[in-house]
């Protein structure tokens, strides 16, 4: 059975996309067999990150690994649309049930709004992964923090749909959901809200049952990779415009640490 990687936050813009790329790619360079769905159907962010990839691929002449990109609305008949109905459910499981033992990990990304698509994707999911911004903007979508005393909040709105798919698992297929949160974008400047920050995650952590996986800093990097569907990972193997510099090289780091925090059974076998 696939391992069911899915990255969630009702946030938009904190790093979803761009991280789930960067698992996606760094899974298939330890030679696991991935295939990604996207179900932010508005945005397709990851999609276009994928196609974007494919035309570096052939344009350059590269040969870089890919994914097998399942398009959920083209080809597997879920409706593009917001208001999702219980057909649009059933397509996805079908869909997740026909490939679940073709491939090794099965990676999702999501969009940054709740909808009963997503939440059925979260309920799937065996792990999933959290991007926040290091902001209390988005920690508040986790819990809502008391500014007095960080060890006392009360679950934010995703944290609390979280734990509901996770109930809805634990009933129906006694499994468990294994949570991460990893802080995105992290300032090498503000160094008292990213203390702040850090505290009240780590009390929001115990509280609501996640880990928290070493982040990543704000780098222009992150934002000049998309267009050529090419990730840190691919930076040498290209020859496009990527210029090696000490900030790619301390991003490459910061996703090594990523990976090996996320603790995959079948990743640690290979690292
Ligand atoms: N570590 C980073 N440093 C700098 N920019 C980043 C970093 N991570 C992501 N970004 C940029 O932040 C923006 C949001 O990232 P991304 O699209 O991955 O977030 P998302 O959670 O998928 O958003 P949405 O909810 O809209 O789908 C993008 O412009 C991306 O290039
Ligand atoms: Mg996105």
């Amino acid at each position: 059975m696939a391992h069911i990687v899915l990255f969630g936050n009702e946030k938009g813009g904190s790093g979803k996309t761009t991280t789930a790329m960067h698992l996606i790619v760094a899974l298939l360079d330890l030679g696991f067999k991935v295939a990604t769905l996207d179900i932010d159907l508005r945005q397709a962010s990851l999609t276009r990150y994928i196609d974007n990839r494919k035309k570096t691929i052939e344009n350059e002449k590269l040969t870089l690994l890919q994914s097998a990109h399942f398009k959920i609305a083209e080809d597997y008949n879920i409706n593009n649309s917001i208001e999702y109905t219980q057909k649009d459910i059933e397509e996805l499981e079908n869909l997740i049930t026909k490939i679940n033992t073709e491939y090794d990990f099965i990676v999702i990304d999501t969009p940054g709004n709740d909808n009963i698509l997503n939440r059925h994707a979260h309920y799937l999911a065996n792990t999933i992964i959290t991007p926040i911004n290091d902001s209390f903007v988005d920690v508040d979508l986790l819990g809502k923090v008391d500014p007095k005393n960080y060890a006392n909040a009360i679950p934010g709105i995703y944290s609390a749909m979280v734990w509901e798919q996770k109930k809805h698992r634990a009933l129906r297929k006694k499994e468990e959901i294994n949570w991460i949160v990893v802080r995105n974008r992290l300032s090498s400047i503000d160094v008292i809200n990213k203390r702040n920050v850090e505290t009240a995650i780590t009390h929001l952590g115990k509280r609501l049952g996640f880990s928290i996986a070493p982040g990543f800093g704000d780098r222009v990097i992150f934002k000049e990779l998309f267009l050529h569907g090419l990730t840190l990972l691919d930076t040498k193997k290209s020859n496009s415009k990527i210029q090696m510099n000490p900030s790619v090289v301390t991003a490459r780091q910061e996703l090594r640490d990523f990976i090996r925090s996320l603790n995959f059974a079948e990743v640690n076998k290979k690292l």
